[in-house]
């Protein structure tokens, strides 16, 4: 029931959640995509053309994963989670697992996780922990060559994108945080969240990204300071 008396609420994120807990982003300065071209790391035909290059690429970052902990903005949205008494979906850019080790649980990797991997040949999706070779056979069909990491590619297509936009067809509330607006589709769920009607509709930003404009708010500064802030109001206002 309580689905239908509140409010709707998605919340997208992108790099910047992570970036205080020493994850890099992808643009500007120390960006992941500065020293790299994203054509060589991060399409199909780079893994075809060099997969060793690829694997290398991610499992640097796969590896350095056990070196983060979530920060004070991941532990805030699991909060917002658990208070929210509406719908509630985190769907997040992010390849990283900080989201669900601050313990959240309606959450959507939309393009793909950097501890999973997923065979070519035979079609399975594994969690993975430790470095990725040309040579590692599947554990679940012995074929070699062909496992990836499950990662969403450029020019590939985003998961879960009919829950995504079923979410946002009834969400009041739109929240964004840390992502610069110009990998799409992801950078086009604020212009569909304001079609279907989401009246509330929130940026949190280092600075206002590329798709600003479709925002009704910002909150500018580090995301560990505004998303607790956020969260907390977000909270108090149900009880008014
Ligand atoms: N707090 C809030 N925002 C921050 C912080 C922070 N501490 N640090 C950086 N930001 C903001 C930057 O201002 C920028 O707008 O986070 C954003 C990071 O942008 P990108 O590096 O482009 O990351 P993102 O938008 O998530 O990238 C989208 O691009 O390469 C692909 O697949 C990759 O999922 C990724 C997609």
């Amino acid at each position: 029931m309580a689905g239908l008396l509140h409010p709707g609420l998605v919340i997208l994120s992108g790099a910047g959640l992570s970036a205080e807990s020493g994850v890099p982003t992808f643009r500007g300065v120390h960006g992941l995509w500065e020293g790299h071209r994203i054509e060589d790391v991060a399409t199909p035909e780079a893994f075809q053309r060099q997969p060793d290059l690829v694997h290398r690429f991610y499992n640097l970052r796969r590896a350095a994963l056990k070196s983060v902990v979530p920060n004070a903005a991941h532990d805030a949205l699991v909060r917002l989670e658990q208070g929210w008494p509406g719908p509630f979906l985190h769907i997040t850019q992010n390849v990283d697992d900080l989201n669900e080790r601050a313990g959240a649980k309606k959450l959507l990797h939309m393009h793909g996780q950097l501890r999973q991997v997923r065979c070519l040949w035979c079609r399975c999706v594994l969690e993975w922990n430790t470095d990725l070779e040309v040579s590692t056979p599947c554990p679940e069909c012995g074929r070699t060559g062909r496992l990836r990491p499950d990662i969403v590619w450029f020019g590939e297509m985003p998961y879960y994108i009919d829950e995504i936009t079923r979410a946002l067809q009834t969400a009041s509330v739109f929240v964004c945080i840390g992502s610069s607006g110009v990998v799409y589709p992801a950078a086009g769920l604020v212009r569909l969240a304001a079609e279907s009607g989401c009246a509330r509709r929130i940026e949190v930003n280092l600075e206002p990204a590329d798709v600003s404009g479709r925002f009704t708010e910002l909150r500018q500064g580090p995301a560990t300071r505004e998303v607790p802030q956020l969260v907390e109001e977000l909270l108090a206002d149900l009880s008014r």
